[in-house]
């Protein structure tokens, strides 16, 4: 019975936007009025998002300091809430990516100036494919942005959501009063005290109050009443089974700065949102309920210390219960492991932990065992779907330097590769190692912890690639095959896996290739 309140109070989800919409300060304002810690700054930023290029050794810095704030989680309402950080850095995509396969459901933040941006569309499209239950937040109505309605067309059209406010703007900007929740039917103004504290607010039960009708004045109270009308008659009425199923997205408004409208979010997500929800793996739909543990690794954290090569394996607990010093099945290793110290992260602070449920993250201290997308179980040989690779945007051959130092290398890559920092393919015809990433910050922080953790010298060298397809040839017919692999053999690679790859140089080849080989199959995934 405990196991089952214990998995019903979990709620574990990420936050995810466009850099610059207010991520970092939502998740430190959801965690000040969970009271889970006691002001505002005391989240360390992981943000990378300003730095340039050159500047990558302070994104690795940055990273490095990360691990405590990858997972914030905190207690609210007898709920225990895990707050998954997603790195809003477009060269750190496929971490986000990865990371989404371990929430429950998001909050998309939106600046109400600037709507939806190019990072929140690829991140929302990988929502909707998985079905992920979506809370959108429009964040900065304190400065002049949109008009809601307009913003909430944008959204619908740009996102491909079906979106109902659930709370409403008094006003903006200069003129911004406070936030009308339609869900609760109350309304929460800024107090002209300006102090920024998350209590200082006038809160009223009801719109007709005569008091609030003197402090906003009647026209702003004419304008909502108007608005309220025609968000009834033209939203679709919210509920909660079809915000799960991800059929409709609730909107919430407000100023993370400012404190507003987070109470609303946090007290409506309490509500609605999902608990641990089950996981397809190879052979069935794993239940959270069930007794056996299971979970898998969706990030790998590296110490950035060059004397101790470690890491943190991040486990989402999917069912049963995880416990201390139990072994465990690594599914892909078929070898037992047992963890004597497996972390939990609470608010800002880690500490060890005797046992987890289905939806925590436990931090696995790994020294190199732990591939992403690896699975544990009590014995049980599954493996859990979800964690794709994508095509990277670049591709770069990579050369050792150092000949003395081929080992290093070789162990260097691997692991790097392991931790998901870039993806590995092999080029057939030659098995010449070609490092493909999805921004160029990457072939930088490679090089640099190549050398400064495993002492191995590389130099990059142009690829002129333009797209990696995995290709399936299981059902094809023989003929196409062999002239596909004879044609296009200096094109083929296999990637870590030992899938086959092709690495298309056009766009143009590419479709023709398609269209040539019609009967073999061409995925930009490498879960196909
Ligand atoms: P991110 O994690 O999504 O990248 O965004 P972050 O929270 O860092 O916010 C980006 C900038 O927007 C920050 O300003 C932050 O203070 C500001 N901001 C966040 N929420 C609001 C809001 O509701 N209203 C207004 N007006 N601003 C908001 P910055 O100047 O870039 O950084 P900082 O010096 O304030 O840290």
């Amino acid at each position: 019975m405990e196991f089952l309140n214990e998995i019903d109070r979990r709620r574990t989800f990420g936050i995810i936007s466009h850099p610059d919409a207010g991520k970092t300060t939502l998740t430190e304002k959801l965690l000040l009025f969970g009271g889970a810690i006691q002001e505002a700054g005391a989240v360390k930023s992981n943000k990378v998002k300003k730095a340039a290029t050159s500047d990558f050794m302070e994104i690795e810095r940055q990273r490095g300091i990360s691990v405590t704030t990858s997972v914030l989680a905190f207690n609210y309402c007898n709920k225990k809430i895990n707050i998954l950080d997603t790195p809003g850095h477009k060269d750190f995509a496929e971490d986000t990516y990865r990371t989404l396969s371990a929430v429950d459901s998001v909050i998309v933040v939106i600046d109400v100036a600037k709507g939806v941006e190019e990072q929140t569309k690829k991140l929302v499209e990988v929502c909707r494919m998985r079905s992920i239950p979506i809370i959108v937040f429009i964040n900065k109505l304190d400065r002049e942005g949109k008009d809601a309605f307009d913003l909430i067309d944008e959204i619908e059209i740009k996102l491909k959501l079906n979106i109902t406010p659930l709370t409403f703007p008094i006003g903006m900007g200069y003129e911004f009063k406070g936030i009308f929740n339609i869900w609760k039917n109350k309304v929460e103004l800024i107090s002209d005290k300006k102090t920024n504290d998350k209590l200082d607010k006038i809160i009223y039960n009801s719109i007709e109050n005569e008091q609030l009708k003197n402090y906003i004045g009647i026209d702003l109270i004419g304008k909502l009443k108007d608005e309220i009308e025609l968000i009834t008659e033209v939203y679709p009425k919210f509920k909660i089974k079809d915000y799960l199923s991800g059929k409709l997205q609730p909107v919430f408004f407000g100023s993370a700065l400012k404190n507003l409208g987070v109470q609303d979010l946090l007290d409506c997500f309490i509500d609605i949102a999902p608990k641990p929800r089950s996981k397809e793996c190879d052979t069935r739909l794993v239940k959270p309920e069930e007794k056996s543990f299971s979970g898998f690794v969706f990030k790998i954290h590296a110490n950035m210390d060059p004397k101790h090569r470690d890491r943190v394996a991040f486990v989402k607990i999917v069912s049963g219960v995880f416990k201390k010093n139990t072994p465990y099945l690594h599914v892909r290793k078929n070898k037992m492991y047992k963890f004597s110290s497996p972390n939990t992260f609470f608010a800002e602070k880690k500490e060890i932990i005797n046992t987890s449920y289905p939806g925590d993250i436990v931090g696995l201290h790994d020294t190199g065992n732990f591939k992403i997308g690896d699975t544990l179980t009590e014995g049980e040989k599954i493996k859990f779907k979800g964690i794709p690779s994508f095509s990277p945007e670049h591709f770069r051959y990579i050369n050792n330097k150092d000949p003395m130092k081929t080992k290093q290398l070789e162990k260097g890559i691997i692991q790097l590769m392991d931790e998901g920092v870039a993806q590995l393919f092999f080029l057939n015809l030659n098995n010449r190692k070609i490092i493909g990433a999805v921004g160029l910050l990457q072939f930088e922080v490679i090089q640099y912890r190549l050398l400064n953790e495993y002492g191995a010298k590389c130099d990059f060298e142009n690829i002129n690639v333009y797209k990696a397809c995995w290709v399936d040839i299981e059902k094809a017919d023989q003929i196409e095959i062999d002239e596909f692999k004879k044609i296009k053999q200096k094109f083929l690679a296999n990637d870590k896996n030992g899938k086959l790859v092709y690495l298309a140089d056009s766009y143009f080849s590419l479709e023709m290739t398609k269209e040539k080989y019609s009967s073999i199959k061409f995925y930009n995934s490498s879960e196909y």
